[in-house]
C-alpha cells in the first residue's frame, strides 16, 4: 500500500498527547506542529487513525502544496489539481478554511475561489459541475493557508471526531470530548487507580475515561467518516479495523457525581447511550459531601468557571473544592482545568504542574495537586530525602 503524508489537528496543549497516540498506532516521521501533527502512513493508517485517536478533531490528506504570491494564484493552482480523482459529478462538497494571510483577510474568499477552480474545471471538461452541500457533503476540502503558503487537503473525518456518536444529552458547559480525552492522558492515566469526576455534569470525563480504561477506539459509535464516500474507499479493510478486539476487563473504578440530578440524569443517559452503564457509577452529591472510595485514585474534574455566578460564590466553591480535597482525598492525585484563576488560587493547595490549555476560547489552567498526608511542602522535603 503507498504511502502518503497525513495531518491530524487538535488543540493547543495537546499536541504531544496526540503525537504518542499517532506513534503507537505506527506512524512514521511524527512531526508535532502548531495544533496539529504530521506523520506519513498508507491508507489503513489513515482510516485507523480515525477510529481510533483520542485527540484529534480531524485526520487530513493533503492532496496539493503551493506558495500564493498574488490573490489569483489561489484559483489558479486549485485548477492544476486533478479533482476528478477525488469528487465524481453527482456528489457534493463543501470547503472549510483555516486562512491567516495579509492576501485574504476575508476567509470566505479564499474558500469561494477554490470553490470556482473545482466547478470550473468540471464544467470546461465535462459541461456539468458538482453541487455544494456546506451541511452534509460527500466530499470535504480543507483550505491550510497561512502567509503565502497554501495546503489543500482532502477531509477523511467528516464530521469533527469530537463527535463520537454517544452524547445524546449535555448539560449548560459540557467539555469536548477530544479535550476531555486529551486531558485524562495528559495525566499518563489508563486505568492504574480509581477515577473520580466530582462535578461531573452530562459524563464526558467518565465516559472517556472509561474507554481508555477498557480500551474502546472512540469511533466504535460513530456511523459514518469522511473518508467511506471517496471513490477509493476500501470497505474490506475498514471493516477489519472496526472489527478487532479491544475491549479489555477494567481494574479500577470509574465514579461520577454532581450536585444537579438534571446533570446526573444526562449523564445517565449518555453513559447509557455508550454502552457503559456497568463500569461508571454515579450520584448525585454535593462535592462537599463526598468521601473517599478507596486510600488512592485520581480526580479530573472541570468545575463552573464562575461564568453565570457572582465572584464571592466562584471563591466560595473552590475553596470548598480544595477542603474536601486536603480533608478527605488524602493519597489522591487531583487534576483541576479552570479559566478561574481567582478560583484555582482559593483551592488554597500549591499544584505540582500546570499546563495550559483552552476549553473553546476560554484560556485556561489544568493544574495538578498531589494530596500527600501533610502539607505539600513537607512531602516536597520527605520525597527529597527519599532520594
Ligand atoms: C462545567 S460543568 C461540568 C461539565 C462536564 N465536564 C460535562 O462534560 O458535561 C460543572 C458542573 O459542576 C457542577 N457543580 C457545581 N457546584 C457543585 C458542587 N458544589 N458539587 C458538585 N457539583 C457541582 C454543576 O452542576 C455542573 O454540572
Amino acid at each position: 500500500m503507498s504511502k502518503f503524508k497525513i495531518v491530524a489537528k487538535t488543540f493547543a496543549g495537546l499536541e504531544n498527547v496526540l503525537a504518542e497516540e499517532i506513534k503507537a498506532l505506527g506512524g512514521e516521521s511524527v512531526t508535532v506542529e502548531r495544533r496539529a501533527v504530521s506523520f506519513v502512513g498508507d491508507q489503513a493508517l489513515m482510516y485507523k487513525a480515525n477510529f481510533h485517536l483520542r485527540t484529534a478533531l480531524k485526520v487530513l490528506k493533503p492532496i496539493a502544496e503551493f506558495e500564493v504570491t498574488k490573490r489569483d494564484e489561489l484559483y489558479d493552482q486549485a485548477k492544476k489539481v486533478a479533482w476528478n480523482k477525488y469528487l465524481a459529478l453527482g456528489k457534493s462538497f463543501a470547503i472549510d478554511s483555516t486562512v491567516q494571510s495579509e492576501m485574504f483577510v476575508n476567509t470566505m474568499y479564499a474558500s469561494l475561489k477554490v470553490k470556482d477552480a473545482i466547478v470550473d474545471q468540471f464544467r470546461e471538461a465535462t459541461g456539468k459541475r458538482p453541487s455544494v452541500n456546506a451541511e452534509n457533503p460527500d466530499v470535504r476540502i480543507n483550505i491550510y493557508l497561512m502567509g503565502n503558503h497554501c495546503i489543500l487537503s482532502l477531509d477523511s473525518s467528516g464530521e469533527s471526531l469530537h463527535k463520537r456518536g454517544y452524547r445524546i444529552g449535555q448539560g449548560d458547559a459540557p467539555i469536548n470530548e477530544v479535550l476531555a480525552a486529551g486531558m485524562i492522558l495528559l495525566t499518563g492515566w489508563h486505568g492504574e487507580k480509581d477515577f473520580i469526576d466530582p462535578m461531573c455534569g452530562s459524563g464526558t470525563l467518565l465516559i472517556e475515561a472509561a474507554l481508555i480504561a477498557k480500551g474502546i477506539p472512540p469511533g466504535m459509535y460513530r456511523k459514518s467518516f469522511g473518508f467511506e464516500l471517496w471513490p477509493d474507499f476500501n470497505e474490506s479493510l475498514f471493516t477489519e479495523i472496526c472489527n478487532g478486539e479491544y475491549e479489555k476487563e477494567i481494574g479500577c473504578k470509574i465514579i461520577g457525581s454532581d450536585i444537579s440530578i438534571k446533570d446526573i440524569t444526562i449523564a445517565k443517559a449518555n453513559i447509557k447511550s455508550a454502552s457503559l452503564t456497568k463500569v461508571i457509577d454515579l450520584k448525585v452529591e454535593d462535592i462537599i459531601q463526598l468521601e473517599a472510595p478507596s486510600s488512592s485514585g485520581i480526580i479530573i474534574t472541570n468545575p463552573p468557571y464562575g461564568e453565570r455566578m457572582k465572584p464571592q460564590s466562584i471563591i466560595e466553591l473552590y475553596t470548598a473544592i480544595g477542603n474536601t480535597l486536603k480533608n478527605k482525598f488524602t493519597g489522591y492525585e487531583a487534576w483541576i482545568i479552570s479559566s478561574s484563576l481567582d478560583g484555582l488560587k482559593s483551592v488554597g493547595l500549591k499544584p505540582a504542574k500546570k499546563i495550559d490549555l483552552f476549553n473553546g476560547a476560554l484560556a485556561c489552567s489544568y493544574r495538578c495537586y498531589e494530596l500527600f498526608q501533610g502539607s505539600h511542602k513537607q512531602a516536597v522535603i520527605i520525597k527529597k530525602r527519599l532520594v
